[in-house]
């Protein structure tokens, strides 16, 4: 039976336009239902409506309060440091074989904490334009709400990142990967095998047999909507095998492809994020060159871990 996650079906926009779209509250209940989640159909039923209709305020308020603790998760998780530790390197072999102008778009940006973050911090350099990019408008507004109250030099588009004008240099994104069916995966990935482009980060949730108890434990102990801690389960159960990303990410062809798992970090524990990683293979040797020791970290599409040969 299908995972499904109460943040999928709650609101809809016109994907083109960003028009709200109204989201019958019966209909979503039924779909938990069917899918055998009695827990999420009650979280929903409880949810205002406004006649056949989930009212829209309320579920705009609830998008923010639970990106909110998102955001919270992910500052406790150290996501901005673990990104720019790889793009940091990403970008100076991307600068060194001449890319530019060097832009990151964060696709599914929720909030945009990693580009308000990056943007806080500037440990990218002055030269690197940054853009969060989601679907979901309510996020979006709140997202440069916040950079302009902190003055922050980046910013947020409404709309479907891959439909950009402009292809980012770097595509990153954080717990986007796993609300993809793995049918539409390599689509993603496709998507951003664009001239221009020279590499992406994606992290996820790794897939490990533990990954579902560990998000229980930990979503329990720091969220606070029903919601957020009802998703967190069900994404890590959605997460993708490594086999399944790598095969994706890979079948574009144009990029080498690695998981990124630094030696003696993993935490069998706690639902933990890991990412799968794809640059030009003319920019592989510097990235190795710039990453030194953390190179050992890269595993690549075979299962092999840099410098071991297993
Ligand atoms: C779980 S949320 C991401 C949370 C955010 N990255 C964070 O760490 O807080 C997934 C988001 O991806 C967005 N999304 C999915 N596909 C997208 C696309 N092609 N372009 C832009 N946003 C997308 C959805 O609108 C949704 O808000």
């Amino acid at each position: 039976m299908s995972v499904l996650e109460i943040s999928d079906l709650i609101g809809a926009w016109d994907p083109i336009t960003g028009e709200r779209l109204p989201v019958v509250k019966d209909e979503v209940v039924a779909r938990l239902r069917e899918a055998g989640d009695r827990r999420a159909a009650r979280i929903v039923e409880r949810m205002p409506a406004s006649g056949r209709f989930l009212a829209p305020g309320a579920v705009d308020r609830l998008f923010i309060r639970v990106h909110t603790e998102l955001q919270r998760l992910g500052e406790e998780l150290h996501m901005a440091e673990r990104f720019a530790e790889l793009l940091a390197p990403v970008l100076a072999a991307a600068r060194a074989a001449g890319f530019g102008p060097l832009r990151i778009v964060d696709v599914g940006c929720g909030l945009g904490y990693v580009m308000r973050a990056f943007a806080a911090s500037a440990e990218l350099g002055a030269d690197v334009e940054l853009t969060g990019v989601d679907l979901n408008p309510v996020l979006i507004a709140e997202a440069t709400r916040l950079a302009e109250a902190e003055r922050l030099n980046c910013r947020f588009v409404r709309g479907d990142a891959f439909a950009l004008t402009e292809p980012a240099t770097v595509y990153i994104s954080g717990g986007v990967l796993h609300h993809f069916p793995a049918a539409e995966l390599a689509g993603f990935f496709q998507a951003q095998d664009r001239p221009g482009t020279a590499a992406f980060v994606h992290y996820d949730i790794a897939a490990t047999r533990l990954a579902p108890v560990g998000a229980w434990v930990f979503h329990r102990a720091r969220m606070r909507e029903p919601l957020g801690r009802h998703d967190g389960v069900a994404s890590a159960r959605r997460a993708h095998g490594d086999s399944v990303l790598l095969d994706a990410a890979s079948r574009p062809g144009g990029m080498e492809v690695f998981l990124f798992a630094p030696i003696g970090h993993a935490n069998p524990f706690c639902a933990s994020m890991r990412p799968v990683l794809g640059v030009r293979p003319e920019l592989a040797g510097t990235l190795r060159k710039v990453l030194g020791r953390r190179a050992r970290g890269l595993i690549s599409v075979d299962g092999v871990r840099e410098g071991t040969g297993r």
